[in-house]
């Protein structure tokens, strides 16, 4: 595990930004896997700026989404489907039919789980994963629970989580209370994995994460058992680090 403490945001978005070009200038035809929240906003334009600026071409590249919101259609602007076209991917030159985020309103939820997981399989898997962390250590939508859960799969949300990312909503009452997500084996199996971290309130977390033991109870503890990630942590969300 490679810990690299970033001096504020800015930094972390744009150490984060060089794995990313790096990966897509040594591989072209890429498989990344994206994360949604906060964390990454400023990793995304970065990247839409050195695609405008130099070039980087994502016109081979193929991207799956962590997870998305259960209930919610693709035009609402809190589902994870729009919130990737509006930051990132309408701004670069990736091809639409590349492009896979689970299914928000799959009547099939389970069928929806299993396609996914088969696509990932048939574009040769991911090669380069980003991953935020949630309050209570979750990675995509894996709540913290007794057992890891391997594959993509139906996830209730914690409330925690519900309370934490109803700041996107008009009230809390309009959180989804489901959510699709890949599972800790589909983001294990990612050849590389890069985990952001910023803000005070991760600290605590994260420190849990990184040296605590490896217990689905804390999801992310499970990166240590991971062969090539890199942390990035803004220096507020280091100092248990
Ligand atoms: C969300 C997402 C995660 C994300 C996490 C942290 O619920 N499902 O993929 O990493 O919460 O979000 P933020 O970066 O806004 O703190």
């Amino acid at each position: 595990m490679r810990i690299v403490i970033a001096k504020d945001y800015e930094d972390m978005s744009a150490r984060a930004a060089r794995i990313v070009a790096g990966q897509i200038y040594l591989k072209p035809n890429s498989v990344l896997g994206m994360a949604t929240g906060s964390t990454p906003l400023l990793l995304y334009k970065e990247l839409i700026k050195v695609h405008k600026e130099v070039g980087l071409d994502f016109s081979e590249i193929i991207t799956f989404n962590l997870d998305e919101y259960l209930g919610l259609p693709k035009e609402d602007e809190q589902s994870y489907y729009y919130y990737m076209f509006h930051h990132f991917f309408d701004h670069i030159n990736i091809k639409k039919q590349n492009i896979y985020i689970p299914d928000g309103m799959a009547q099939e939820v389970e069928k929806e789980c299993r396609d996914y997981d088969r696509s990932i399989h048939n574009m040769g898997g991911i090669d380069l994963q980003i991953l935020g962390i949630g309050n209570n250590g979750h990675i995509g939508f894996n709540e913290p629970d007794i057992k890891f859960e391997a594959t993509t799969h139906k996830v209730k949300l914690d409330d925690e989580t519900i309370e934490a990312n109803a700041r996107f909503f008009a009230t809390i009452e309009e959180v989804p209370r489901f959510a699709i997500s890949m599972g800790i084996k589909t983001i294990m199996h990612a050849k590389k994995l890069v985990l952001l971290a910023s803000g005070e309130n991760k600290a605590e977390v994260l420190y849990h994460a990184l040296y605590g033991g490896i217990t689905p109870e804390v999801p992310a503890s499970i990166l240590q058992l991971h062969q090539d990630v890199t942390v990035i942590i803004e220096e507020s969300a280091a100092h248990l680090v």
